[in-house]
């Protein structure tokens, strides 16, 4: 869907009162205008059908919607703050486009209705692209766990370095997280896949309209069932930019963990120049900006759920005005994450990894130490605690004498517990065994991060709903 707001025009109007500035929504809710059109035409369509308005009128109607949308695509169609949002805007054009047929055009609807397909109609629609955009996003992490699935890198909790890991499986973590958020987009686009048009205003109507038709001919799977309900729910609206909130929080934390990675004390990836900048006076830096502004960027976006949220939780059945405030909160936050979507993409397809430097802070951490204490349980068969104990005291000698677990020499290790006298202790102290022996489902090891890369890219490919 396109939008031609670089052309938009509003016209010359001089000091508007104060109720036409606070009233106006046209100024945001222009970007509706191609799903209030296809809405009236649904509606005129279905009031023909059913022998509401004359065959004649529906085909000015019909063709007096269509030069409008020509014109607002073209940007030839000026807006008006005088006539508040863009349901009046386009009605008053068909007034002076096609003269009284108009007026039959709002029979047995109600801008309270009206707003509530547009809106979904548009959500629905944006929902259905943010879904396009992760998926994008999760292939490119694919991509990218499938080249680095034996790529050693230190895992951390605490931020503290813990066992080693493969870069690989850790964006296949991120993986999981964005696919999540793909089937909530899912999940928020069924429940909200049923038309509101023909409530009217609150009660209904006593003409004879068919909502089946007008919800079939806007593609809801079905009518809404209750009138007040439908002109007073926006949860769809919370509930997506909740699922906005959501995929923006795990953005925010890959974005962070970037940050950490390409600084000079991690030094594990390099961001390509597209996506960072110089510091203006510090030559040696290479900031990373755009990491930085996702990271802020969700600020914004919990902003908009949170302020969504506090409109409605006062008000009372049916329709009040405060619900014109759900707009802005909403066109706002889809434009901030598929920014960030997009920039996310160009990061991780463009950023080189540093494989020495990871395997190196691997090898640094002790990273090993819970294989060592695993070994002690398995071939001296001693408790997990006491072997954990046993192990502490290991780590601290070889942090005395400043070398790794597998620099230690066997003598060593008996000056900590003497039963150990088994030389292929060393065998479990290094990264790669380490790694490739966490084989349990979901582990570490690189087959078991190829088999998850695998179902990722079947279930992507083959289901469209994921
Ligand atoms: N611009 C309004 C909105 O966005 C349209 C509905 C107006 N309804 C009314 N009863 N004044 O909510």
């Amino acid at each position: 869907m396109q939008n031609n707001h670089q052309h938009k025009r509003f016209s010359l109007e001089g000091a508007e009162s104060i109720i036409e500035k606070i009233n106006t929504s046209v100024n945001f809710d222009y970007k509706l205008y191609r799903q209030d059109i296809q809405g009236s035409m649904a509606h005129a369509t279905m009031l023909e059908k059913q022998g509401i308005i004359t065959k004649t009128d529906y085909q000015k109607i019909k063709e007096g919607l269509k030069s409008i949308l020509k014109e607002i695509d073209e940007g030839t169609f000026t807006f008006s703050h005088k006539l508040e949002d863009i349901h009046m805007n386009i009605e008053a054009r068909l007034f002076e486009l096609i003269g009284t047929a108009a007026g039959r055009l709002h029979t047995a609807r109600s801008r309270n209705d009206q707003v509530a397909s547009d809106f979904r109609l548009w959500i629905k629609d944006k929902a259905e692209k943010i879904g396009e955009d992760l998926k994008t996003l999760i292939n490119c992490l694919l991509k990218r766990a499938e080249e680095h699935a034996a790529s050693f890198m230190p895992g951390f909790t605490h931020l503290q370095i813990a066992q080693p890991i493969t870069f690989g499986h850790h964006l296949m973590a991120y993986v999981e997280m964005f696919g999540r958020d793909l089937s909530r987009m899912h999940d928020a686009i069924d429940r909200m896949d049923e038309s509101p048009l023909g409530a009217a205003a609150l009660a209904g109507t006593s003409f004879p309209i068919n909502r089946f038709m007008t919800a079939n001919l806007l593609g809801f799977r079905e009518p809404t069932r209750n009138s007040i309900d439908s002109v007073s729910d926006r949860d769809f609206a919370v509930e997506f930019l909740a699922n906005i909130a959501i995929a923006a929080m795990h953005l925010s934390r890959l974005s962070e963990e970037i940050i950490l990675w390409s600084t000079s004390q991690f030094n594990f990836i390099s961001l390509s120049d597209a996506f960072s900048t110089g510091s203006s006076i510090m030559p040696q830096k290479k900031n990373p900006d755009a990491a930085e502004l996702i990271r802020a960027k969700t600020g914004r976006i919990n902003g908009s759920l949170i302020a969504l949220l506090t409109v409605m939780k006062g008000l009372p059945l049916a329709y009040s005005k405060d619900m014109q405030e759900d707009k802005e909160a909403v066109f706002d936050s889809v434009n901030t994450l598929e920014l960030s979507l997009i920039a996310m993409i160009g990061m991780i397809t463009d950023l080189t990894v540093n494989l020495t430097r990871m395997k190196q802070a691997t090898e640094a951490g002790y990273s090993t130490a819970t294989d060592l204490a695993d070994w002690l349980v398995r071939i001296l068969n001693l408790p997990f605690r006491e072997a954990h104990r046993i192990t502490c005291q290991i780590v601290a000698l070889a942090e005395k004498k400043k070398c790794t677990l597998a620099q230690l020499s066997l003598s060593d290790m008996q000056s900590i517990y003497p039963n150990i006298t088994n030389n292929n202790i060393f065998h479990f102290l290094s990264v790669k065994n380490s790694v490739e022996s966490r084989q349990s489902y979901g582990g570490t090891a690189p087959q078991e991060v190829f088999r998850q890369i695998d179902y990722w890219k079947k279930r992507i490919a083959n289901n469209k709903k994921a």
